[in-house]
Formats: C-alpha cells, structure tokens, sequence
C-alpha cells in the first residue's frame, strides 16, 4: 500500500477550501457590532427553513437542545414516554431526558440501522407519547409507516435530523415529516458550524412561537416571560458561517454519494454488509457504516495502511454506565445490540481527494481479504 495517510475527518481542510468566504463572513459580523438574535440568525432560520421544505426555523445553541425544545414546544414533559433507537449518539436520550420524560427503545431495522416501525407498534405503551425518529447516518427511517404509527396511536413525532442535513425520503427532505424536527450544525455535520449551533425547524406556527420562546428564556417581548425558557441561542458569527456554506450542501452531499458509490463498488461480493439505499431515501452519507465479522482486526490493519477508522457507535445508549436503568430493555433490542460489535466507519467527507478515495477503498478491500 501507499502511503498515503487518510485521517477520520479533516476540518482544517474544509476551511481552507472556503477560507476567504468564510473570514469575509465572520469579520463583517465583528464589524457589525451585533452578535446575538441579529439578521445573520433571522436570515439564516429563514434560509435553512425553505431549504429544507419547512414553514419555520429557529435557530439554537447546538442539536442537543434542538431535540429537547423540540420535544419542549410540542408539549412533552414531565413523565411522559418518548420512543426512540439506542444505536444513537448519546445526545437523542439526553435531549428527551432533559424534558423530564422516560425513554423506551425501539429496535432497528437490520438494513438501513433505522428505526423499524413493526418493533414501534410493538413498543407503544398507554404512556407514549412521542416518538423521537433518527435519521441515523445520513438515511432517512421508513418514515410512511412510522407516521401511520403515530397517527393511529396519537404521538407526536419529532425527527432528529442531526446527522440528516439534505437527506431525503419519497421527494421530501429529513426534517418534514413530524411536529417538529432537530438539525445539529456541529462542525463535523454535513452542513457544519465552526463550534456548536443546532436549528429546530417546523410547520406549526404554535411549536415555532413555543420554540423562539424557550431558546430565550421563555421571553414573548423582552422581559416579558410567559413560559420557562432557557438560554440556548445560535449567535451571529455561527450563522453567517452557516449562511456562506448552506448553498454548497447539495454538491457536498452529492460529493458524499459518489465516495460511497466507490465504497460500494470496490467492495461490493467481499464478506462485509454494505450500506443499502432502499424506498426512494436519498442517503447523504454523513457516515458510511459497514458491518464487518472481525471488527478490531479490520480496524488494525486499515490503521497500519494509514487509514483512520471509527465506531458509530460502540456502545446502545442502553448499555452506557449513565443509561443502565435502561440496560432490561435490551431484550428488546436483539437487532441493535447484535450489531452494535461488528459495525465500523470509513472516512467519508467532500473534500477527500479522488486518489484518497481510491486508497481507502482499496485498503479496506486487502483488510477484508482473511
Ligand atoms: C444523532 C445525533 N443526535 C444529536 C446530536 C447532538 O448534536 P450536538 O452535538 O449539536 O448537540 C448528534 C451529534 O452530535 C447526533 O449525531
């Protein structure tokens, strides 16, 4: 092998990319005078908002608190159920548990690592009453069936569109579907800030003006604190980053797609579960996640070929040390926690070159070979 290095993710590149955009940006903020609940923020809630097909965006501090004043603005609290997967980041469970209420896993569906909604149905108790859907690496759930549970059960639906940013399912874009739904702008995103911010967007007029008030206190006019609110607010420099790099996203994504389409191809007949693009979901591949027998020596030999790997993610939510009240549902989670020892990432970003594709592909060829 080559040798090339080909690091998890690469940051510093992509900024380079965009740096005299970007410093233009954030000097004219500076200059501005104005650094919070400014017209970047309002511009930019507006602009994600129709982007993403939806009526409403409010702008707030990073993902997680997106997912809890989601669940917030559409009245979930205190002792409520939530539904949700355990193959999530951690941040999906603390958003719910932040509102006060209960967690109750839901199962996955083996091929696409989303939300399965037979195990939903299933997992519906007299308590439910939302569900928090993931659209897990950049792949939108089965969300038809999902919303025919929500309906039938009268759940609110809220989507964690963290890892989603331009996904789509049957022509409509990740974030659309539910009450309401959490976009993070961590920098690592597909659509990245350059520290935390995190947007909660909606078409219910009532969830956005619930939203705008607890990002801020719980103000309606200023001093004026008609409900609890906190302070999670998205402040100007993030969103006139955000406002520079939003229309890059679909050929970012389209970028993403086409690294994964070689993935695909190098490896597709080896001894490996590849990534699957099923019912009309457009994958934007802000993870490529494969299933391999021999996790830790697969990892080790990409390594000693200069290729950083990761897991996404080791360990269900269920089986962390903060979470083990929730360690007895796993046996409802055969699916999760059957494939939580196998699963790897491989580095999947815009700005990887042609010939670092073709490197990582090739390696991860040779390290399947026994
Ligand atoms: C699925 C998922 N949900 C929620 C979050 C939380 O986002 P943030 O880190 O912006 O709080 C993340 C990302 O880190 C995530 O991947």
């Amino acid at each position: 092998m080559s040798a090339i290095k080909v690091p998890f993710g690469n940051l510093k590149r992509h900024y380079e990319v965009h740096k005299a955009e970007i410093d233009k940006a954030v000097f004219d903020v500076l200059e501005s005078g104005w650094y919070l609940m400014g017209d970047e923020l309002k511009s930019f809630e507006k602009e994600f908002a129709a982007y993403c097909g939806a009526a409403y965006g409010v702008g707030v501090a990073s993902g997680t608190d997106a997912i809890e004043i989601a669940l917030r603005a559409c009245g979930i609290g205190h002792s409520d159920e939530v539904l949700t997967v355990s193959n999530t980041c951690v941040p999906t469970v603390a958003g719910i548990l932040a509102v006060g209420a209960r967690v109750r896993f839901v199962d996955i569906d083996p091929a696409t690592y989303n939300m399965d909604p037979v195990a939903l149905e299933n997992r519906v108790g007299p308590e439910s009453k939302a569900i928090v859907v993931v659209q897990l690496y950049g792949q939108c759930a089965d969300m038809d069936p999902v919303l025919a549970v929500a309906k039938k059960y009268g759940l609110k639906v809220i989507e964690d569109c963290a890892q989603g940013a331009g996904a789509e399912y049957r022509g409509k874009k990740a974030g659309t579907f539910g009450d309401a739904a959490a976009f993070s702008f961590y920098p690592s995103k597909n659509l990245g800030a350059f520290g935390d911010a995190g947007m909660v967007i909606t078409n219910d007029p009532v969830v956005f003006e619930k939203a705008r008030m607890i990002r801020n206190y719980g103000q309606q006019a200023r001093y004026e604190h008609v409900i609890r609110g906190v302070n999670s607010r998205m402040d100007e420099i993030q969103a006139a980053i955000l406002r520079v790099k939003l229309p890059y996203l679909d050929n970012w994504n389209e970028r993403r797609r086409e690294i994964a389409g070689c993935y695909i191809s190098a490896l597709s007949g080896m001894d490996v579960v590849l990534p699957v693009e099923v019912d009309e979901r457009r994958h934007v591949y802000h993870l490529f996640v494969i299933l391999v027998k021999d996790r830790k020596s697969f990892m080790d030999k990409m390594s000693g070929f200069g290729v950083q790997t990761a897991i996404h993610y080791s360990t269900p939510v269920h089986r962390q040390p903060a979470y083990a009240k929730y360690r007895d549902q796993g046996e409802h989670l055969r699916i999760t926690e059957g494939q939580a020892h196998q699963l790897v990432s491989l580095p999947i970003y815009p700005e990887l070159t042609g010939s670092e594709v073709a490197h990582v592909a090739a390696c991860a060829a040779s390290a399947l070979k026994v």
